[in-house]
């Protein structure tokens, strides 16, 4: 038989989807099974969105500009403006959603064996993205008793090496919700710009910010014009996940030259898509002020009741719709399996992502779950009662 790639071989299984047979078991089975492992949200998408595909007048389903329709990147330069930031429409491309914009950004600026510093836990895919791209994963570790802040500058230093080419955060985190703060961007920029490096920002969950504080993207830090690449994407803002539309960002003209040949191989984003996408732009803020209202509410029933059983450590999120919780076992990945495999409390169960995928260093997060809070505050406080009544239960 022919044989397979290295590459195919060691590309990862996402820790975020590989427990869905064990769940469709337990459907089978007739238990209600409660979906926090996927960063799906429950809420609607704008209906201006979707108004817009049902009565488009095209004649031929084309392909579009391979860096997106002109008129659609005008609109999201505004956007950006009204997020007070100043960027052009000629600073960014339109991808098939935030992924294709952190490969164009990994094509663009990183070679065979090149080196990317990640604070993690990070986003499990920056794994997957990487094998593709045949780069290495340099972790800087944050830890769960500092809230998962950005680990201290001389960490970084640590660990750059002649082949380190990038810095890439996640900012609101997945899948910590870490927020970062002015000053630390401050002080990522000047690690970047001291070692001349990329700082590539996946900004998918800008939004997403609670309590009053304010998201500060990579691209509002003067003097980083050469450095910053921002990723973006529709699928979180507007609840869009199946519209397949994102955007790479950055004010570097030969950042957006290179990406613009991996988009031109791939011909065109999905025109339909686009159409939804430049409509969503125009979703009235009062939509933003629910959806965050809701995630605020759901958050702080989650942090509450999960904070309650004993023996159960989690770190406070300032933003996204994620969070880590460390448990009193040994092995998540064992335990995940086991609610959906052997467990119910009154015919409910819950399907959780276990952590240590969101690791690269082996042996960290073994103990972790990350729960997505995209369920209702109800669901919610039924999925965790399922979590403490497990735990009382459950043999390593
Ligand atoms: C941090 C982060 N970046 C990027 C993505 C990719 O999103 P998409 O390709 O749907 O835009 C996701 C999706 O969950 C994410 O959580």
């Amino acid at each position: 038989m022919p044989k397979i790639s290295n590459k195919g071989i060691n590309m990862p299984q996402s820790p975020i989807r590989k427990l869905v047979p064990y769940a469709e078991e337990a459907n089978k089975k007739g238990k209600v099974v409660y979906y926090l492992n996927i960063g799906q949200p429950d809420i609607k998408t704008p209906t201006i969105a979707l108004d817009a595909v049902k009565v488009h007048s095209l004649d031929i389903l084309a392909y579009s500009r391979s860096e997106g329709s002109e008129d659609y990147r005008k609109k999201i330069a505004n956007y950006y403006k009204r997020n007070n930031i100043e960027i052009s429409h000629e600073d960014l491309i339109v991808t098939t959603g935030g992924s294709e914009a952190l490969l164009f950004a990994f094509g663009s600026t990183m070679d065979e064996n090149d080196e990317i510093i990640i604070p993690e836990p990070f986003y499990a895919n920056y794994n997957g993205f990487s094998t593709v791209s045949g780069i290495r994963v340099v972790p800087v570790i944050s830890k769960i008793e500092d809230n998962f802040a950005l680990p201290p500058i001389e960490e970084f230093e640590k660990l750059i090496t002649p082949k380190t080419k990038a810095i890439l955060i996640c900012n609101p985190g997945n899948p910590t919700g870490y927020l970062y703060s002015k000053e630390e961007i401050r002080k990522l920029a000047s690690i970047v710009k001291k070692h001349d490096l990329f700082l590539i920002a996946d900004e998918v969950y800008r939004e997403f910010v609670y309590d009053g504080i304010e998201h500060y993207s990579i691209l509002q830090e003067p003097g980083l014009e050469n450095h910053a690449i921002v990723v973006d994407s529709v699928s979180k803002r507007y609840s869009m996940c199946g519209a397949r539309i994102g955007y790479l960002v950055s004010k570097n003209k030969e950042v957006i030259q290179t990406a613009l040949k991996f988009a031109q191989a791939r011909l065109s984003p999905p025109t339909l898509a686009q159409i939804a996408s430049e409509a969503a732009l125009d979703t009235p803020q009062s939509y933003f002020d629910d959806v965050i209202e809701e995630y605020v509410k759901r958050r702080n029933v989650l942090i509450s009741e999960l904070e309650k059983i004993e023996g159960v450590k989690v770190a406070k999120p300032n933003g996204a719709f994620y969070c880590i919780a460390e448990l009193p076992v040994k092995n998540a990945d064992h335990f995940a399996k086991w609610l959906l495999e052997s467990f119910d409390y009154e015919n409910n169960t819950v399907m959780v992502a276990p952590a240590a995928g969101f690791y690269s260093t082996p042996g960290v997060g073994e103990n972790q779950i990350r729960i997505a809070y995209v369920l209702n505050a109800d669901s919610l406080r039924i999925a965790v009662k399922v979590i403490a009544e497990a735990l009382k239960v459950y043999k390593d």
